[in-house]
This record gives C-alpha cells, sequence and structure tokens, in this order.
C-alpha cells in the first residue's frame, strides 16, 4: 500500500494504475463503516484509493474541527488490512494553499436537515469532494448512506457537473445494539453511549407506525422527537420525514422515503436515518 501526500505524486501513480479505479473519501478515524466501503470497492475495482482529510471548509466555526478524532498509523494499518492500494492523506496546506474561491453550491438538497443547522456545511462537502474527484479522476467513489444528505448532494453534483464518476451507495454499518458507527461515538461517556441507542430505536418503531398505516408525516416526525426526547441525555436537533431522492418535504407519505434524525449526546451530535418504502 503507498500513502501519499501530495496532489502530483497522487495524480502520477493513479495515472500509471489499473482501471477501474475506486475511491473511497474519508476524514480517517476508522470503524467498519469506512471499511466496508473500503470493502465493497476492493470487490469491483482494480485500483482501490483512499483519501483521508479532515476537510476545514465542511466544519462550522463552533464545530468540532480541532477535537475531531485522528490516528493517521492506525487508520493505514486498517486500510492495509483490507486490500487498499493507495491512501491519499494531504494536509490543510495541501488543499487549500490558498483561501478557496471557488465552491460548489448544490441548492434545494442541501438546504433541509443537516444544512438548515450547519449552514455551509454541504458546501464545503461538495467542494472537497469535487477537488477529490478531480485529484484522483476515479471511475467510481463509495458513499455511505449513513450521511444520507451528502450521498444526496454528491449524487447530484456529479450529475449537474457531469463528473464521469459513478457513485456507489453502501448501506449503514451498525453496533450491536443499533447504534450507527461513527467517528464521532469516541466523544460519547458510557452513559451517552448506551442512551444513544435511542435515535436508532425511534427510528425503527416509526418505520413499523408507517407499515401499520400511518402516513401522516407530521405524525411520524412527532413521534420520532417525542420518543428521542424521552431519552434525557439526548437532546433533539432535528426529526423529519423527506422523499427521496430530492429530500423535499411530504405531508403525506409515499413511495421511498427517508426518516432522519440528528441529537446531541454531551458534545457529540449523532445523525441516523432510516429508508422506508411506503
Ligand atoms: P467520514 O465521516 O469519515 O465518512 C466517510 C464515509 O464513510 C462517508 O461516505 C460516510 O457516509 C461513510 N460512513 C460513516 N459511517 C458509516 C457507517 N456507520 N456505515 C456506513 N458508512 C459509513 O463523510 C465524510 O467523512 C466527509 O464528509 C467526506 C465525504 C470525506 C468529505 O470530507
Amino acid at each position: 500500500m503507498r500513502v501519499l501526500s501530495t496532489v502530483s505524486e497522487v495524480r502520477k501513480v493513479v495515472q500509471e494504475s489499473q482501471r477501474p479505479v475506486g475511491l473511497v473519501p474519508t476524514m480517517g478515524f476508522f470503524h467498519e463503516g469506512h471499511l466496508s466501503l473500503m470493502r465493497a470497492a476492493r470487490e469491483t475495482c482494480a485500483t482501490v484509493v483512499v483519501s483521508i482529510f479532515v476537510n476545514p471548509l465542511q466544519f462550522g466555526p463552533r464545530e468540532d474541527l480541532d477535537a475531531y478524532p485522528r490516528d493517521l498509523p492506525r487508520d493505514l494499518a486498517m486500510a492495509e488490512g483490507v486490500g487498499v492500494d493507495l491512501v491519499f492523506a494531504p494536509g490543510v496546506q495541501e488543499m487549500y494553499p490558498e483561501r478557496q474561491l471557488a465552491c460548489v453550491e448544490v441548492e434545494k438538497i442541501s438546504e433541509g436537515l443537516c444544512g438548515a443547522k450547519r449552514p455551509g456545511h454541504f458546501r464545503g462537502v461538495a467542494t472537497v469532494v469535487a477537488k477529490l474527484f478531480n485529484i484522483v479522476q476515479p471511475d467510481a467513489a463509495f458513499f455511505g448512506q449513513k450521511d444520507a444528505q451528502q450521498l444526496q448532494v454528491i449524487r447530484r453534483m456529479v450529475q449537474d457537473l457531469n463528473f464521469p464518476v459513478t457513485i456507489v451507495p453502501c448501506s449503514i454499518v451498525r453496533e450491536p445494539d443499533g447504534l450507527a458507527m461513527s467517528s464521532r461515538n469516541v466523544y460519547l461517556t458510557p452513559e451517552e453511549r448506551r442512551a444513544a441507542v435511542v435515535l436508532y430505536r425511534s427510528l425503527k418503531r416509526a418505520e413499523n407506525l408507517i407499515a401499520g398505516g400511518e402516513h401522516d408525516a407530521g405524525k411520524i416526525e412527532s413521534f420520532l422527537a417525542e420518543s428521542i426526547a424521552s431519552e434525557p441525555l439526548a437532546r433533539l436537533d432535528y426529526a423529519e420525514v423527506r422523499a427521496l431522492p430530492d429530500l423535499a418535504a411530504k405531508p403525506v407519505l409515499s413511495g421511498e422515503v427517508i426518516l432522519a434524525v440528528a441529537a446531541y449526546f454531551g458534545r457529540a451530535r449523532l445523525i441516523d436515518n432510516l429508508i422506508v418504502r411506503v
């Protein structure tokens, strides 16, 4: 496995590599969710590239950029273990030698849910992913359904800007009790960790309500909000039901919808979601 930190080296090595090239963009501090993306890439691509870059552009001024967990040696060992060919781990100077003036904005899809709570977040995500696509020029790129809004933003960016890359969605990897794996789970105290399962439990109960015939989006959202708020250690950020793939609000549920929730447990802001076919 090669580990490179400059744009020019990556361009050169990828040019000499066998296609198809698969890219897994990450911010590091790997868990099984990240590894599942790398394994999916390994199955279908001759060359697997993983990027590790904690992207300052997607963090708000009061967010956890400085505290974000990092452990490059551990990440490299894990990537090597699943057969990654090339890791691109640039520094901030390499990715942003000057203030980034050209940015990618994906309207509408980036506006609700996390976009409403984290202004500028998806602009930062779309911009860094566009840069990574231009640097690595992959044939396929792998994204987790865990960050469902991010996945839709990237899909739409690729569609609208004609990036020659196939976006491959990968299912959410969970802990045995249902908590979605996240690098931010390390922020949780043991009590908060036990409380955090309320997210998945609430989503599954809401799914049952829908299966039982409740198609009123407002009622499902109220149920989710109350269910999460019933956990004393949870501070609800949002609980919403949206249509796929455009994430538009839909008062009466039909077709494919996503139940999306976010809540704080101590300083950790966790998100989760469930896709339901009505
Ligand atoms: P990061 O949070 O490190 O996630 C990297 C990829 O792993 C994303 O596609 C995310 O959806 C996926 N992932 C995280 N947890 C997962 C889980 N439990 N199951 C399945 N997949 C999971 O998302 C980012 O980084 C950044 O925004 C990035 C796209 C790299 C741009 O900076």
